[in-house]
Order: structure tokens, then C-alpha cells, then sequence
């Protein structure tokens, strides 16, 4: 078993492959923290980590004792008020107004296995060997409270993921007014904070700062996990890069509001915590009450941060994507969004389905507008039944033809939302999210659904149940267009107000849930208005996302760069859009939206119908080559090799699992004047494997590949790239 406790020492060790976490029972019975990182041999004491110490300045626990203060110790999972004054992990107001706790150690658990999580998204196990799970009870006897504190480590990877849960059996009411799921007090502060940062166009952008005594946080209050901050920050040693160095990393599996913050304290002390964001939150727990946190996964490396990504895509590709799409290679689509917009009928997406046919895609995709009469976006969300004027054969008339050509079905919808103008909200004007007596604002001119009200996610899976059912579907695109605002929910009482952001959330897990569980053959793909809800938790229900409305190659690199610091390449969906580009106005060739778009789940966004014949030759050879390469791209190692943060160039390859096989590209975003030899340093071969390199004469060894290089002649133009197929022979 990988999880060790000793009743003299008193300390557990979690030990995964390459890292070590050990923790101790405190004096106080309350629980302490030793050391996260590289593994370390079992041995029976770790004690020698463990310090108390006089301070003048301190305040003590004990009266009469000087050493023992929460303020100089490092805590497992730490509360405010008692010596330690930094922010804590958790708390609880009491009916009597104390905010005082005093969880102690009361007993736990080590078992084979992993359990998961009530109504929330979690990372699983297959088989009860994959991983070991501690579960530590705590119990603060004044309010006759239980915390249950559980972790897992997984045997083959530096995983260890964590998450609280809060159970009231005493007789008062108490507010959980903070419930974070994770905290961990490193030694030091020589440390980088690593996030990605953005909004809607530019979504995940990679952030690196510098730690400084105080706090430093990144959050969402909108809602959702959002574009503007994904739920993952990294700490990492200054000299860290893409290949060597200690990375931690922390990922929350949650898609609503989220904090993830550090705080370094006056002895240089690093606190990360992660968890549902506190502001604007509260929890009653009413007596048998019980809260469960999110999981938090922590991801150690010391192989940098390509290390840390690596982890993070075999845990997510392969225990928390789930279902019969999990390991099956993903169709080429495409979808009409930017062929069309809302401005289509039968005969036009017939033959924009036809056309893809020919150039040998295999789903097609119908986006916003089939439903209700929707000729924008001012109306009919929430009408999830056919516009007959735009398809007279309905949905199931056109799913039919589409697949007689020879390609799967797949449909849009956005589940959460309601228009005014719409039959739902005739029916159902108390179904929004909203406050009495206040305006309420809109966002595209659409308002939410209570989803903290089950007939409301009740009602809504009918609906789509239904069209599931008729049609033949074959994948589904869960868009999710606003952030949430004048948060309420005309249900819950006055107290129970500030839970409706989570409850929203559960709402949304329950719908698909439900959904996944009916349709299993259906590939879902999330989408909220491109990447605002690109995180863990809707990886859980749908094994791909719409990784941002920017289409764009070139910006498409810092998002793709930044979105695979924590997401595989199966989950980042990444279309070929026409020129001028819709967002940004950018001309790029063909070749490199093509290049781009590889490292992902590949499709186009077009009207293929206006393409030349030259065009249709290019798209006829990209969609070949991925078809004979999707297993590698989809499944195989990823490293990224140079960002687009730091210069002119990026590159990033990858690596099927025997080596064999890799896939490099590289793009070059501006011509050069008279510019030097070039040369791409490659990684993840294997050194003594001679391969050839498509484009390439000669044959080369994996060492010479990665530490001489492939050598390039200068690219002339703006927008250029490059890809190379590698083969061992
Ligand atoms: C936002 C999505 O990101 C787009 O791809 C498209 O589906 C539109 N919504 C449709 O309204």
C-alpha cells in the first residue's frame, strides 16, 4: 500500500510514483503538514521535519507553553482564529456568531481503491489497484461536526487528489461560509505562480509571476470556471522550464466558481488552497447535513512543466473523460457556426454536408438556429423543437439524409438557457435565475434557467430526450452562452440564497449525467461561447470542448499552447475556419489553419460549398492525414517545445506511447529579414531509434533529433509553419 501511518510518529505517508506527502497529528489533535514532494523512502519517523519553536511574538495554543502556535506550523488543512492568521482552508459561523472550530483527529481509514464523489465530476479508478485512498475523520465536539478529509494516490502517476466533506450532526444550524477542498504549506516561497489567464477570444493564456509576501489569487465569480481564469495554477522553482524542474501542479474539477490562491506569510511559508470561490457563498448545514467539496488534483513533477501536462493528460484522457468515447479515435467534423451563422435552410446544409462528404469528413455538424424561430439571438432558447420553415423534414428528415450521404449526425443545443421571446418562457416566466424587485440583465439577450430547481432540469431533459430519441444523433454540442448574474432562486429560502451558484452547478452535472447515462453512444462536446467552461469538470460528461470561438491559427497557438498545460489533445477541439478570419481578420494560408488545427480534435468551420477546387485538394490531403494519424495525435505524449509567449516561434510534437511514431509542428508567426540557420531541437524520442523524416532526406537517430536538431532552411512569408511526420524504421 502506498499510504503508511504510524501510531507512534503519529505521520502518514502518501507515496505515488515520484512524490511523497506526509502529514502529521498536531499536539493539538488537530492535523499538520511535513513535506509534499519528491518521493522520499519510507522510514518510521519523519519527525526531524517537524519543529515547534519559542517566538517572541507568537501566540500559543497551551497557556503556559510558548512553542506550540498554528502560526509557525505547517497545516494539513488549517481554520482562522486560533494562532494562525492567515486565510484558512474552511469556516464555519455559528448560530452564537463564533467562527471558532476545533476539528480533531478522531480516526481514518486506508483502502484500495477510490470512491467517488456525490453529484460532482471525479477522477475514478477501474480497477481497486490503480490507486490508495486515506480517509481521515475529524471532529469538533462543541458543534458535533464531523470533517472527512479524503485522499488518493494513484500508483503509477504523481497524482494525489484530494477533496472535504462537511457533516453536521449536532443539533445548531451552521453556515459553511468557506469550504475549500485542498491546502498545502510549502517550506519556502521560491516559487513562480504559473495560471491561465484570458477572456472570451483569447482564452487561457499562459501567466507566470513572481511570489510575494501576501496574496495572490486568480477566481471566477461569473458563474462558470470561465475565460477569464481556468481553474489551475501551478507553483514552480524559478529555474523550472518545459523539461526540468519542480512543477506543482493543482487542478480543481469543478466548472462554477472557483478560488485558487497563494499566500506567502512572514516566515516565507507558501500556502496554495483550491475550492469552490467563498465569495458570494454560503452553505447552510442543517442537522444531518452534509457538504461535499470538489476534487482537487494535484499533479507533482520534476520534469518540468511538459512533466506536470503529461500527468495531468493520461489522468484526464483515462480516468475522468469517460464513456464508450473515451478511447475511441475522434470523427472529423464539420460544422456550419461560421459557414452559415443562422442563415441557413435543408437544401443548404445538404449540401454543405455533401461537399464534406467528398473531401471525406465524417460528421456534420448543425449548430445554433434549427430550433424554435431562431433567425438570431433574440429568441426561442429553451424551444427545443424544430423550426419547420428552416427544415420542413424536421430533424429527423434531415439526420436521415445526412447519414444516406454517409456521414454521422450531430446537433447543437444550450440546455440552460432561456429567450423571452419563446414559448418556455410564456410557460415558465419564474424559471429564471433572478432576485425579487431588481432589473434583470441579459447576456446575448438570454437569460439563465434555475437549474438549482430539478423540475426545471427535469422538464429540460425531456425535451432533449426527446430529440435524442426521434433523431438519429450521434454527438451533441452543449453550448453555454453568458455569465450569471443577480444570482438567486425563487424556491430556496432567504438563507439559502447564496448557494444557488453551486446548486446551479450540480443541476448542470445531474442534466448531464442523466443524459450520458441514456444516450451513451452520443459524443458529447462542450462548448460556452468557445472556452468559457473549458475545465475538468465537463471533461467527466464530455470527452471534448470547443476550446474558444477564436479560429484564428495564430492566436489559435497561445490558446492551444496554454490549454494543454493541463487538457489532452483529445479534449481540445480545433477547426480549420475561413480567411479573412471571423475574429481577428487575419490571412492564413490553408496549410497552416491546417497545421494548427491537427493537434486536436480536427474539423472544419466553413462553408465548404464556396472552397476552389484547390482548396478541396488541400482539405481532401488534411483530412487524410489526420484520419491515418488521430491515433498518435489524440493518444500519443505531447511536449511543447518553444511558446508562443516568448517568441517568433512555437513548436510543439507528439510522441505515440512505443516511440515509433511522432508528429511535430512548428510555426513562425512573422517573416525574418535576412534571418540565421535554423534548427528544431526535438523530444520524447528514443535515442538509439533511427526514424526518417517525412520532408526530410536522410534518415536520423532520436539523440541527434533531439540535441542537434532538425535543420531548416529560413521560411520566407508571415503565418508560416511546418509539420513533420516521423517514422522509426
Ligand atoms: C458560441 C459557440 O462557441 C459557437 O461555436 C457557436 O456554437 C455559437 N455559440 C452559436 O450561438
Amino acid at each position: 500500500m502506498p499510504i503508511f501511518y504510524s501510531n507512534e510518529s503519529k505521520e502518514f505517508h502518501l507515496q505515488g510514483k515520484n512524490v511523497s506527502y506526509i502529514l502529521n497529528i498536531l499536539r493539538n489533535s488537530q492535523l499538520g503538514h511535513l513535506y509534499y514532494g519528491k518521493k522520499l523512502r519510507h522510514r518510521d519517523s519523519f519527525n526531524h521535519l517537524y519543529r515547534e519553536e519559542y517566538r517572541d511574538n507568537s501566540t500559543n495554543v497551551f497557556e503556559g507553553d510558548q512553542t506550540f502556535s498554528l502560526d509557525t506550523l505547517k497545516q494539513e488543512f488549517p481554520a482562522y482564529g486560533t494562532t494562525d492568521f492567515r486565510e484558512p482552508v474552511y469556516q464555519i459561523l455559528q448560530e452564537n456568531g463564533s467562527r471558532i472550530t476545533n476539528f480533531e483527529y478522531q480516526e481514518h481509514k486506508i483502502y484500495k481503491g477510490k470512491p467517488s464523489l456525490e453529484g460532482l465530476p471525479a477522477t475514478y479508478v477501474e480497477d481497486e489497484n490503480e490507486a490508495t485512498t486515506l480517509e481521515i475523520t475529524l471532529y469538533d465536539e462543541v458543534i458535533d461536526a464531523e470533517l472527512v478529509l479524503l485522499y488518493t494516490v494513484y500508483e503509477d502517476l504523481n497524482v494525489i487528489t484530494r477533496s472535504a466533506k462537511f457533516h453536521n450532526n449536532g443539533k445548531e444550524k451552521l453556515n459553511l461560509t468557506r469550504a475549500l477542498s485542498a491546502n498545502v504549506d510549502f517550506f519556502d516561497n521560491d516559487f513562480e505562480m504559473v495560471h491561465l489567464s484570458g477572456s472570451w477570444s483569447r482564452e487561457r493564456h499562459v501567466k507566470t509571476r513572481k511570489l510575494e509576501q501576501g496574496i495572490q489569487s486568480i477566481s471566477s465569480a461569473r458563474g462558470t470556471s470561465s475565460a477569464h481564469q481556468n481553474p489551475f495554477i501551478a507553483v514552480k522553482r524559478p529555474d523550472a522550464n518545459e523539461y526540468q524542474g519542480e512543477v506543482y501542479g493543482f487542478s480543481l474539477v469543478y466548472s462554477g466558481n472557483f478560488l485558487a490562491q497563494v499566500e506567502v506569510d512572514h516566515y516565507d511559508v507558501t500556502r496554495v488552497q483550491m475550492g469552490i470561490n467563498p465569495f458570494d457563498f454560503n452553505w447552510l448545514l442543517e442537522r444531518g447535513g452534509t457538504f461535499q467539496t470538489p476534487e482537487a488534483v494535484m499533479v507533482y513533477s520534476d520534469e518540468g512543466l511538459n512533466g506536470m501536462s503529461q500527468t495531468y493528460h493520461k489522468l484526464y484522457r483515462t480516468r475522468l473523460a469517460r464513456g464508450t468515447w473515451r478511447d475511441k479515435p475522434r470523427p472529423i467534423l464539420t460544422n456550419n457556426w461560421e459557414g452559415t451563422y443562422f442563415d441557413f435552410d435543408e437544401e443548404k446544409i445538404l449540401s454543405l454536408a455533401k461537399d464534406s462528404k467528398k473531401l471525406g469528413i465524417e460528421l456534420f455538424v448543425l449548430d445554433d438556429g434549427w430550433f424554435g424561430k431562431r433567425d438570431d439571438d433574440t429568441t426561442s432558447l429553451g424551444d427545443w423543437f424544430v423550426d419547420t420553415r428552416k427544415l420542413p423534414n424536421g430533424i429527423t428528415g434531415l439526420a436521415n439524409k445526412i447519414i444516406e450521404l454517409g456521414l454521422e449526425f450531430g446537433l447543437w443545443f444550450e440546455p440552460e438557457m432561456i429567450s423571452k421571446v419563446s414559448e418556455l418562457y410564456e410557460k415558465h416566466p419564474d424559471w429564471l435565475i433572478q432576485v425579487p424587485n431588481r432589473r434583470l440583465s441579459h447576456g446575448r439577450n438570454q437569460f439563465i434557467l434555475d437549474f438549482s430547481k430539478k423540475e426545471v432540469v427535469d422538464y429540460i431533459y425531456e425535451m432533449m430526450a426527446k430529440t435524442l430519441h426521434d433523431a438519429p444523433i450521434s454527438y451533441v454540442k452543449w453550448d453555454m452562452n453568458r455569465y450569471m448574474t443577480e444570482i438567486g432562486s425563487n424556491q430556496l429560502p432567504a438563507e439559502r440564497q447564496s448557494e444557488v451558484a453551486h446548486r446551479y452547478i450540480l443541476g448542470v452535472y445531474d442534466l448531464y449525467e442523466r443524459l450520458t447515462t441514456e444516450f451513451p453512444e452520443i459524443l458529447f462536446e462542450s462548448c460556452a461561447s468557445g472556452g468559457s467552461r473549458f475545465d475538468p469538470g465537463m471533461l467527466y460528461y464530455a470527452p471534448q470542448a470547443w476550446t474558444s470561438d477564436d479560429t484564428d491559427a495564430i492566436e489559435r497557438l497561445k490558446i492551444q499552447y496554454g490549454t494543454s498545460f493541463v487538457y489532452p489533445l483529445s479534449s481540445i477541439g480545433a477547426h480549420v475556419s475561413a480567411i479573412p478570419n471571423h475574429q481577428v481578420g487575419r490571412m492564413t494560408s490553408l496549410d497552416t489553419r491546417g497545421n494548427v488545427a491537427y493537434f486536436g480534435d480536427f474539423g472544419y468551420e466553413l462553408d465548404v460549398t464556396t472552397m476552389t477546387e484547390d482548396e478541396k485538394e488541400i482539405v481532401k490531403a488534411q483530412v487524410a492525414f489526420y484520419k491515418e494519424n488521430r491515433e498518435l495525435i489524440q493518444k500519443g505524449t505531447f511536449y511543447r517545445m518553444q511558446s508562443p509567449f516568448e517568441g517568433n516561434v512555437t513548436s510543439w510534437m507528439v510522441v505515440s506511447d512505443d516511440q515509433s511514431e511522432a508528429f511535430v509542428g512548428r510555426y513562425q508567426v512573422l517573416g525574418v529579414p535576412n534571418p540565421g540557420h535554423s534548427r528544431l531541437l526535438l523530444a520524447g524520442l528514443k535515442e538509439d531509434y533511427e526514424y526518417e523524416v517525412e520532408g526530410v532526406e536522410g534518415t536520423y537517430y532520436g539523440d541527434e533529433l533531439m540535441h542537434a536538431g532538425i535543420h531548416l532552411n529560413p521560411a520566407f512569408g508571415d503565418y508560416t509553419s511546418q509539420v513533420f511526420k516521423l517514422r522509426k524504421i
